[in-house]
């Protein structure tokens, strides 16, 4: 298993590349599940979780054509509808193939995706949603199985869904599932994320009617077949957040390349009241940092409130940061493994269910870590990179699901971080 060591307390200069994010590319090569012509993507970032989602698609039977700036799929001979456990198990996004093979082809095997760190991540939502639409699902050995066997044309119908939770991947799921259904469906209580929206765009660009995107409401009617398309996934809003943080906790300068600010208004105002200088022009955010920060409140609440996944890294921050601070996270039931491992490195946190309390000032101390979460070790590597002496960070595989290139990113604008093996 790899392993981080960071040598902290060292200035971050220079300029990031943002790449594409995770949280648009995951959904979007599996929409192109839903029609037989070819889907071109460019700035889709090269993670652990996208190759998944590549060997999940081709076990299936999707042609995939890879350049270094090109990802080419085509679902032309689908020949196999089940998405396995032992795909599943190491990515819950899988889930999202059942909209489409649903919507598309009538029928669909999932593996039913367990729980995760972070919380036990039902998707009854989802499940709902596909049965509103007239959909047979049944468990069988610990599989979704879905069918639209029973009905007119083999197809989905439209149907007006509440959905009693804003979920990312619930909306998602149910507005590909939309695409290909006989009628037009109203889904209400949408994520407003801008990976849902980035999905609504390419899912228009093939040719699906779809309104309402960025809102509560987004109505989807329903066409015969979408076609191919060419699309750019939008840049990763929670790697650039992640740089950010990263150079507010060093006292440093750097400037984040291919960002859309005003997809960042929460974190950036957060940044702000840290007491962190935000420069914005038109796809460059530049953040300075003196080093005396400040630590702030915050609550994670959908989008556009303050993202769940950039709940770790502000720990950090306020870890460092002077003054006494109250984090609340309202998505996910158990997203603070990374406060025990903080507490190694000198920080001072209590938890009370899902209200983290930090007394903020501190110098942290290297120390070995381990990674429990994707954004969990996103904080652990920022806790170093601002902590006295060297640290070591285990299980780093979960590291390598979300951040491309990280360690070269990060040293390429002063950090020294090496990875062994
Ligand atoms: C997406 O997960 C992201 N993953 C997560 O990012 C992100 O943290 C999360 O949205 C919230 O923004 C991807 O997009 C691949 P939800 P998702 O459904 O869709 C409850 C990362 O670090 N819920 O919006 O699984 C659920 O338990 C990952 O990149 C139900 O109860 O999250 C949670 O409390 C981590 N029933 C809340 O809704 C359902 O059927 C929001 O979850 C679905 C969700």
């Amino acid at each position: 298993m790899d392993k981080l060591i960071i040598n902290g307390q060292r200035k971050l200069y220079g300029d990031v590349y943002i790449s594409g994010a995770k949280n648009a590319a995951l959904p979007i090569l599996i929409a192109s599940l839903l029609s037989k012509e070819a889907l071109k993507l460019k700035n889709v970032p090269n993670l652990f979780d996208i190759n998944t989602t590549e060997k999940l698609l081709f076990s299936m039977g999707v042609e995939i054509l890879k350049t270094d700036s090109l990802l080419t799929l085509k679902a032309r001979n689908i020949k196999d509808f089940h998405a396995p456990y032992d795909l599943v198990k190491t990515m819950r996004a899988s889930i999202l193939v059942l909209g489409p093979l649903l919507s598309r082809f009538g029928h669909a095997r999932v593996a039913r995706p367990g729980g995760c760190a972070i919380g036990s991540r039902p998707v009854d939502i989802h499940i709902k949603g596909f049965e509103a639409m007239g959909a047979k699902i049944k468990n069988e050995s610990g599989d979704i199985v879905a069918s639209t066997e029973h009905l007119p044309n083999n197809r989905l119908i439209g149907a007006e869904i509440s959905m009693s939770q804003v979920t990312v991947t619930g909306t998602e799921n149910l507005m590909m599932a939309a695409c290909l259904a006989n009628g037009v469906t109203i889904l209400k209580n949408c994520a407003k994320e801008p990976e849902v929206i980035d999905l609504g765009n390419c899912l228009v660009k093939m040719g699906a009617i779809i309104k309402g995107l960025g809102t509560a409401i987004i109505t989807i009617e329903g066409v015969d077949e979408l076609n191919g398309a060419e699309h750019s996934i939008i840049f990763d809003r929670i790697e650039a957040g992640t740089y950010m943080v990263a150079a507010a906790m060093t006292a440093g300068e750097i400037n984040c390349i291919g960002v859309e600010s005003d997809k960042m208004t929460s974190v950036i105002s957060k940044l702000k009241e840290a007491g962190v200088d935000v420069i914005k022009t038109d796809n460059i955010v530049s953040i300075k940092s003196n080093g005396k920060l400040k630590s702030v409140n915050l609550e994670t609440a959908p989008y556009p409130g303050f993202p769940t996944d950039m709940q770790a890294q502000f720990m950090a921050l306020n870890t460092v940061a002077e003054g006494v601070s109250k984090i609340k996270e309202t998505i996910f039931e158990n997203r603070f493994m990374h406060v025990q491992e903080l507490i190694r490195m000198g920080a001072d946190i209590v938890i009370n269910q899902n209200l983290a309390v930090s007394r903020g000032g501190k110098v942290l101390e290297g120390a070995s870590v381990m990674a429990t979460d994707l954004r969990a070790s996103a904080s652990l590597v920022l806790a170093a990179l601002s902590a006295k002496g060297t640290t070591v960070i285990d299980r780093i595989y979960h590291l390598d699901r979300g951040y491309e290139n990280l360690e070269k990113k990060f040293n390429q604008i002063g950090a020294h971080i090496e990875r062994v093996s």
